[in-house]
């Protein structure tokens, strides 16, 4: 349990440019995009693989190649869909789960507004993907609907998690491993996560 911190130096430094308040919209869509695809790198790292006989140019091989179906992308909206472009830049051949949630702003309780997820979600690495992890509400919520759907071998990706949140989330969810490029120091009243980046969503679509 816990979460497994990506504390890559190029996902550091690139966060830390996130997270400044002066950082305009088209940079922290790009540094978004970017710390995308180094997260993926990360947690696909494991993968199952198997071979393949190809032929080279010169000669015949046995070559390694991705086992399994085709994984699946859950991209929790909105803010999700900033981890999800860049990944699939990486796995274009993957499948997407969108789940719509947003926070109530009064009790912080996720209510979900859409749920589409692609089919045979039970033989697919389900990657489920947020910038923010603050009370865990909405990823919570998320991967609940998706073992109802039938995921069964599930991870979790963020940004930014709250400590709060990622104890909360190993208690409901102890099987879904955690990824994030941060664990911040709190959740505010509000809660949002200290010191944090802002709202991602508002910072990538206003
Ligand atoms: C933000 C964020 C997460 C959620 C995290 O979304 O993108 O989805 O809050 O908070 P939680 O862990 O306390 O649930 P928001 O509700 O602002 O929606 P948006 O992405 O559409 O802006």
């Amino acid at each position: 349990s816990g979460a497994t911190v990506i504390d890559h130096p190029l996902v550091q430094h690139k966060l830390t440019h996130m997270r400044r308040k002066t950082t305009p919209t088209q940079d922290f869509r790009r540094l978004l995009r970017e710390i995308s695809l180094l997260l993926c790198y990360e947690v696909t790292r494991d993968l199952k693989m198997t071979s393949q006989t190809i032929e080279t140019p010169v000669a015949e091989m046995d070559a390694p190649v991705l086992a399994g179906k085709k994984l699946c992308f859950a991209s929790i909206l909105r803010a999700g869909n900033g981890l999800l472009e860049g990944m699939l830049e990486l796995i274009p051949s993957a499948r997407v789960a969108h789940i719509g949630l947003y926070r109530d702003p009064e009790t912080l309780e996720a209510v979900e507004y859409y749920f589409k997820a692609p089919q045979e979600l039970d033989e697919r690495l389900v990657i489920v993907v947020d910038p923010m992890l603050a009370t865990a509400n909405s990823a919570i919520s998320a991967v609940e609907r998706l073992k109802k759907r039938g995921a069964k071998n599930m991870v979790f990706v963020c940004l930014l998690a709250a400590p709060e949140g990622v104890k909360r989330f190993n208690e409901e969810h102890p099987d879904v491993p955690i990824y994030t490029a941060s664990i911040d120091e709190k959740l505010n009243e509000k809660g949002y996560i200290i010191p944090g980046l802002g709202d991602a969503g508002d910072r990538m679509y206003g």
